[in-house]
């Protein structure tokens, strides 16, 4: 099948959406994006009202290459120089002092601002016709789980997007890793596409593992990246035993089978079998989560993966979709 991707008229069309104050949905490396033009404050204030996310809660800012980091940030300490030409384009966000050209609408009214260079095309493309700096939050409703292709946008979002990119599944599927280099050592905010190990690679030393204690900004907010259905985290071990005994209480349980049970038997409404490689599990994570809604789930058990690499993502994301949710 060929696969569908934004023309050049698309990403000029985007572009022009964006001079107007118009959102518009991007594709990139990671997850979709719900994007604004970073210096329009009242079109920064919409991708709020769009996801239902409170004000406060700091965008990304993505631009088209690391020359341009300069203009969008006071200063650029030496660890972030190395990570953003280590890592971009590529799915790291670095936090640095804010620019005079940073709205605070986009940084929730921090002094601080996340910024990005993605890795995809259409995104690439697209930032160098436009110009500026485009905000983008993941272009999903605030707490539920992140779409990773343009269908799972216009499922999310419908018609309150103005114009919606296409560029495929994304390659990633779980967000950037985000890195804080305005302190005295750098700290991961939030464990993503890049890993932990590659980033003390380049910098030559430990980086603290990141901690779900720190309730600060959405994506550490304990439930988010949440489907529908409850997520009930086991040992891998017992995901079975666990699923057929919510299923012997009547609920339609969803299951993500872990490679060590692969080809195990299991009485459950739908079956996710988890793959070995955590590059592979990281791409389909939300797409999982989004079928086993659909499929009409209404809880969902699953482990999580070793620590390491990608699974440090991975493994974020699971333990937020299984956190307390708000009660109504
Ligand atoms: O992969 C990604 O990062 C995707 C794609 C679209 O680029 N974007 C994304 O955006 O995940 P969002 O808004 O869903 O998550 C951005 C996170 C916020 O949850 C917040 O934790 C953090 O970035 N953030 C933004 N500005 C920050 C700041 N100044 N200080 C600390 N954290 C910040
Ligand atoms: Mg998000």
């Amino acid at each position: 099948m060929a696969r569908v991707t934004a023309s050049i008229s698309d990403i000029e069309k985007a572009a022009g959406v964006l001079r107007g104050g118009g959102l518009v949905a991007l594709p990139t490396e990671t997850v979709y994006g719900l994007g604004a033009n970073a210096e329009d404050p009242a079109a920064v204030s919409r991708i709020f009202q769009v996801k239902g996310r409170p004000p406060s809660h700091p965008l990304i800012v993505h631009i088209a290459g690391a020359e341009q980091l300069e203009e969008w940030v006071q200063d650029v300490p030496t660890a972030a120089r190395m990570l953003a030409e280590h890592f971009w384009p590529g799915p790291l966000t670095l936090v640095l002092r804010r620019g005079a050209r940073v709205p605070l609408e986009a940084t929730g009214g921090l002094e601080t601002v996340a910024v990005r260079v993605p890795d995809h095309p259409v995104a690439l493309a697209l930032l160098s016709v436009f110009g500026g700096g485009v905000t983008a939050p993941s272009a999903n409703r605030f707490g539920s789980v992140s779409p990773t292709t343009a269908n799972d946008v216009r499922a999310e979002l419908g018609d309150a997007v103005d114009f919606v990119l296409e560029g495929g599944p994304c390659e990633v599927g779980v967000e950037s890793t985000i890195v804080d280099v305005t302190g005295e050592a750098p700290a991961i905010l939030r464990p993503g596409g890049v890993t932990r190990e590659d980033l003390e690679a380049v910098l030559g030393y430990p980086l603290a593992v990141p901690s779900t204690s720190h309730v600060r900004v959405p994506g550490q907010h304990p439930s988010h990246y949440a489907p529908r259905a409850r997520v009930v985290l086991v040992e891998p071990e017992k995901v079975i035993a666990e699923a057929e005994l919510a299923s012997g209480l009547g609920h339609r349980v969803g299951v993500f089978l872990p490679a060590s049970s692969a080809d195990a038997p299991v009485k459950a409404h739908a079956v996710v079998a988890v793959p070995a490689s955590p590059a592979a599990y990281a791409r389909g994570l939300y797409g999982f989560l989004r079928e086993l809604d659909q499929r009409g789930c209404d809880l969902i058990v699953a482990s999580l993966p070793a620590e390491e690499g990608l699974g440090l993502a991975i493994a974020n994301r699971l333990r937020r979709a299984a956190g307390p949710r708000p009660t109504v």
